[in-house]
C-alpha cells in the first residue's frame, strides 16, 4: 500500500470516528395501538370551515388527532388550514369538490370532484387524501369502482354528533357522549360553531373515559381495508 493510500486510510477512519452521532430525532409520539387501547377517531366534514383555526388550536392544546373530509372548493380558499392539519398531524379524506350527491351523478362528475379536491389538498399541503367520505355518506356499485380506481377506502361513520342538527354545545357532547365506543369514527362538521366551541371540554371528557384520540387510519388499521371498500358496511352492501 502507498503511503499516500494509507494517509488517506487514515483520515478517512479519523472522519469516520469523529463523524458526528446522528442528531437525536424529535421523540417521536409512541403510535397508539387500537387493538390494545381505547381509540376513537372523531371526524370533520365540508371544511376547512372560517372555524378551522380555532379547531386547530384547540386539538394542539389537548394533543388530539382528527381527521378532515375536505370539501375541495373549501381547500382552495382557505389553503393554510389545510397545511397546518398536516403539520400537526392529522389525516385528510376526500370529500368531494362541491358536495353533490354520488349516487345521483354520472362517473365523469364523480370523478372530477374527486379528482380536483386531490389537486386541490396537493397543491394546499403537498400531499393526497388516501380516504373518500363521499358527500352525504351515500356511495353504490358506481363511488365503490371510482373510489377503487383512486386507490381509496369510502370511510363513513360509526355514529353521528347530529351537530349540524342541534347546534347546540351541551347537545353535541352528550349525545357524542353516548355514541361513543372504543375504534368508534364519529360525524362532526368544523361549520358548526358550537362543535368548535365545545371542542375543549369533549376532548377532556373522552381522555378521563381513557380514550386516545385518533386518526381514521389508526381506528380502521385492523379492517385491512381494499380500495372501494367501505367501512362501516352500508346496508345492503355484501361484506
Ligand atoms: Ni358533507
Amino acid at each position: 500500500m502507498s503511503r499516500q493510500i494509507s494517509s488517506l486510510l487514515a483520515i478517512a477512519a479519523v472522519c469516520v470516528t469523529l463523524a458526528p452521532a446522528p442528531a437525536f430525532a424529535a421523540p417521536k409520539e409512541e403510535p397508539v395501538d387500537c387493538e390494545q387501547v381505547k381509540c376513537i377517531a372523531l371526524t370533520f366534514d365540508d371544511g376547512p370551515s372560517k372555524y378551522a383555526g380555532t379547531l386547530l388550536d384547540t386539538l394542539k392544546k389537548h394533543d388530539a388527532k382528527a381527521t378532515f373530509f375536505l370539501e375541495g372548493q373549501y381547500v382552495k380558499s382557505r389553503p393554510q388550514y389545510v397545511k397546518r392539519m398536516v403539520a400537526e398531524g392529522h389525516e385528510l379524506g376526500n370529500h368531494s369538490y362541491s358536495h353533490p350527491d354520488f349516487t345521483k351523478s354520472d362517473a365523469a362528475t364523480i370523478k372530477s370532484e374527486i379528482q380536483k379536491t386531490q389537486d386541490a389538498v396537493k397543491k394546499a399541503a403537498g400531499v393526497e387524501p388516501r380516504l373518500l367520505r363521499p358527500p352525504y355518506g351515500l356511495a353504490d356499485l358506481q363511488v365503490s369502482d371510482i373510489a377503487a380506481e383512486f386507490g381509496m377506502p369510502i370511510i363513513l361513520w360509526t355514529a353521528g354528533s347530529k351537530d349540524w342538527s342541534t347546534k347546540d354545545v351541551d347537545a353535541i357532547q352528550k349525545q357524542t357522549l353516548a355514541v361513543a365506543e372504543p375504534n368508534g369514527i364519529i360525524l362532526m362538521h368544523d361549520w358548526v360553531k358550537q362543535t368548535v366551541d365545545g371542542m375543549a371540554s369533549l376532548i377532556k371528557t373522552l381522555k378521563n373515559k381513557g380514550y386516545h384520540l385518533v386518526t381514521v387510519s389508526d381506528v380502521i388499521k385492523s379492517q385491512e381495508l381494499k380500495p372501494g371498500d367501505a367501512f362501516p358496511t352500508p346496508e345492503g352492501w355484501e361484506s
